[in-house]
C-alpha cells in the first residue's frame, strides 16, 4: 500500500483528483465510485477541474435498500449533488433500491461489475472497518448482496437523516470480492474517529473482522490520509 498523508481534506481532494487524472491518462474507462463525506472534497476537485467523462462509465459502491433515486438520501442522488451534475459520465450505475428482490438485484448488478472491470475504485471507511456497506464479518469472497446494517453504522449515518428511524436498515453494497477486482484501488479516511480502523485495515492482521484489512492483499492500493486518521499507525 503506498500511503499519502495529507494536511487536510482540501489538500486530499487535490491528491485524489490528481489520481483520477492519472488514471485518465492511463485509459481508464471505468470508475468505481463512493458515497459519504470522504469523498466530496475529491469529487469538488473534479468538479472544479477539465477533467471529461462523458465517455466513460462509473459504478457506486453501494445503495440504501428502500430509497428512491430521487430520495434526498439516496446514494444515487448524492453523486448527482456533488458529481454528476458537473462531471456527467456516459453512464452511470447504482444499484437499484426499489428493487425488493435481493438476490434479484445483486445478479444484476454483479452482470454489470462484469461486464465494466473497473479500471479504479475509491473507498471510504466505516468507523468498524467496513468498506462500502461490507460490516465485519462479510466473507472476503462475497460479490453483491444484500446487507442487514449495523447498529454502529445506522448511527454514524443518522446523522444525515431528520430522524434515526429513517436510516433505512438494509442496503445493497458490492461485495469484497467485487471490490477487490478493480485493478486499482484508492482509500481515503479522515479524522480521528476513523484512526482505529486506519491501523487495524494497514498494520493489522487480514481478517473477515476488519473488511478493510483485505486491501493489504491488493496489489495496486493509494491510501491517503490525514494526520489525525494516521496517528494511530506504528510506521
Ligand atoms: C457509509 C458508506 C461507506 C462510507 C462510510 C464512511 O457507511 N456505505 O461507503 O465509506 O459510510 O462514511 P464517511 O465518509 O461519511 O465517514
Amino acid at each position: 500500500m503506498k500511503i499519502i498523508k495529507v494536511k487536510n481534506q482540501v489538500e486530499g481532494g487535490q491528491v485524489g483528483a490528481r489520481i483520477f487524472q492519472e488514471a485518465l491518462q492511463n485509459k481508464a474507462q471505468v470508475f468505481g465510485l463512493a458515497t459519504g463525506s470522504t469523498p466530496i472534497s475529491i469529487y469538488d476537485a473534479i468538479a472544479k477541474s477539465d477533467m471529461d467523462f462523458s465517455d466513460k462509465i462509473s459504478i457506486n459502491l453501494d445503495e440504501y435498500k428502500g430509497l428512491s433515486g430521487d430520495h434526498n438520501q439516496s446514494y444515487r442522488h448524492f453523486m448527482q449533488e456533488h458529481l454528476f451534475n458537473e462531471k456527467p459520465f456516459k453512464k452511470s450505475y447504482v444499484p437499484d433500491g426499489l428493487n425488493p428482490d435481493g438476490f434479484a438485484e445483486s445478479d444484476r448488478y454483479d452482470a454489470i461489475l462484469d461486464e465494466f472491470p473497473r479500471d479504479l475504485q475509491i473507498l471510504g471507511l466505516g468507523q468498524n472497518g467496513h468498506i462500502g456497506f461490507n460490516e465485519p464479518g462479510t466473507s472476503f469472497e462475497s460479490t453483491t448482496h444484500e446487507v442487514d446494517l449495523t447498529e454502529s453504522t445506522i448511527e454514524a449515518n443518522a446523522r444525515f437523516f431528520d430522524d434515526q428511524n429513517d436510516v433505512p436498515r438494509q442496503a445493497y453494497s458490492m461485495g469484497i470480492k467485487s471490490i477487490m477486482s478493480a485493478k486499482q484501488i484508492l482509500m481515503v479516511a479522515y479524522g480521528e474517529n476513523k484512526a482505529q480502523a486506519v491501523q487495524a485495515m494497514i498494520e493489522g492482521p487480514v481478517t473477515e473482522k476488519v473488511p478493510a484489512s483485505v486491501l493489504q492483499k491488493h496489489d495496486n492500493v493509494i491510501v491517503i490520509l490525514d494526520e489525525a486518521a494516521a496517528s494511530k499507525l506504528n510506521q
